[in-house]
Order: structure tokens, then sequence, then C-alpha cells
């Protein structure tokens, strides 16, 4: 029997992802935090991280890493760009709802400072994947409707930019500082010959 895992939705998580500038990235985000104009969900205002000069070696790695994704993934690809790149900070007993992140490509999250007191979670996006659900011996990436991931502090989570997530209540004392990111293609997507191409 040959199993085939067909339509797949590729996530990727990638644990020691990034080994420099993590210091600095934490003071210029702990900075903006100190001058916060609001207590709760709070977020760097503008989502130009990836423009700042502590953010370099950050941004850089998240674009080779999305290359490499692009590939392993065998897609024809001119180039790709960060559209967006902020920073969450979650306090105790704070969450993020269910969204997704329209208008790109590929998304991440990475984890700067967190002791894995609020996951994130994503859904079976398939419409009818919930019709029959069986009882389960045991979750697993082939039967789960529901998969969670630690916010482990150093792991960065990679997924599709339409694929809807949200994170779970932070049930630690501590802060979860996180920097989140969107991925856009530029150039040719699709083909004229099938009349379904655009060119950003
Ligand atoms: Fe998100």
């Amino acid at each position: 029997m040959d199993h085939q895992k067909i339509f797949a939705t590729n996530l990727f998580v990638i644990d020691d992802f990034c080994k420099d500038s993590t210091d600095s990235m934490k003071k210029y985000i702990s900075d903006l935090w100190t001058n916060r104009k609001y207590e709760t969900n709070w977020q760097t205002k503008s989502a130009d991280l990836h423009k700042q000069k502590e953010f370099k070696y950050f941004s850089d790695l998240v674009l080779t890493t999305s290359k490499d994704i692009i590939k392993e993934l065998d897609y024809e690809v001119e180039d790709i760009v960060i559209s967006d790149m902020w920073a969450n900070v979650l306090k105790d007993s704070e969450h993020h709802p269910v969204h997704t992140h329209s208008n790109n490509f590929l998304s991440g999250t990475y984890y700067l400072h967190s002791d894995q007191g609020a996951s994130i979670v994503f859904h079976d996006p398939r419409p009818a994947a919930d019709v029959i659900v069986p009882r389960k011996k045991n979750t697993t990436l082939n039967n789960a409707s529901l998969l969670s991931y630690a916010s482990k502090q150093n792991r960065a989570v990679i997924f599709p930019s339409w694929l809807p997530h949200w994170v779970q209540q932070n049930k630690s004392k501590n802060k979860r500082i996180s920097i989140a990111w969107n991925i856009h293609i530029k150039g040719q997507l699709g083909e004229h010959h099938e009349f379904q191409s655009a060119t950003f």
C-alpha cells in the first residue's frame, strides 16, 4: 500500500534559528515597549523592523531560510521580499485570537524571549476535514485536527500566510516576546498560457 499524503500544508519548525543579534533586537524592542502607549497585547506600531540595523542579521536569515523553503517546495520564484516585520509582547494571561496574514505567501514567527508559556496553534484548514472525525488511539500528524507548537526560545515556525492560527493564553508570569514577519514574491507568479498569471 502506497500511503500518499496529498495537498500538503507545508510548515517548518527551526530550533536554534538565530545565533546573532538577539541582544540588540531585545534592546530595540524593549526600548519601544518602555515607551508604550497601551498595555494589552502590545505590538510594535510600524511593521518595519526588517529595515532597522539591529534586525539586519535576522532579516537576512529570514530571507535565506525562506529561499531554502521555496527551493525545497520546487517553486520557481524570481525574488522574495520581507513585506512586514513586527514584534509582539504577550504578558501573563494574554493571547492572540485566530487570524491569517493576508496578501503574503509565507509568514513566520520567532521566539526571541519565551519560556514556552503560550504555544502557537494551527487547525486543519480543509473545510470538510471535520465532517467525520473518528476517535483517535494517538494523535499523530496523519489524524490531527489541531496542532500546537511550543514557543520555545530561539525557535522559528514558518507557515503559509493563509493558514489560520492563534496563540494560546500565556500561562507564564514572564513576558513572551516574538518577532513575526511576512514574505511576498516578486516577479511573475503563475503562467501566462494558463491565463492565471500576475506580476508583482
Ligand atoms: Fe500570526
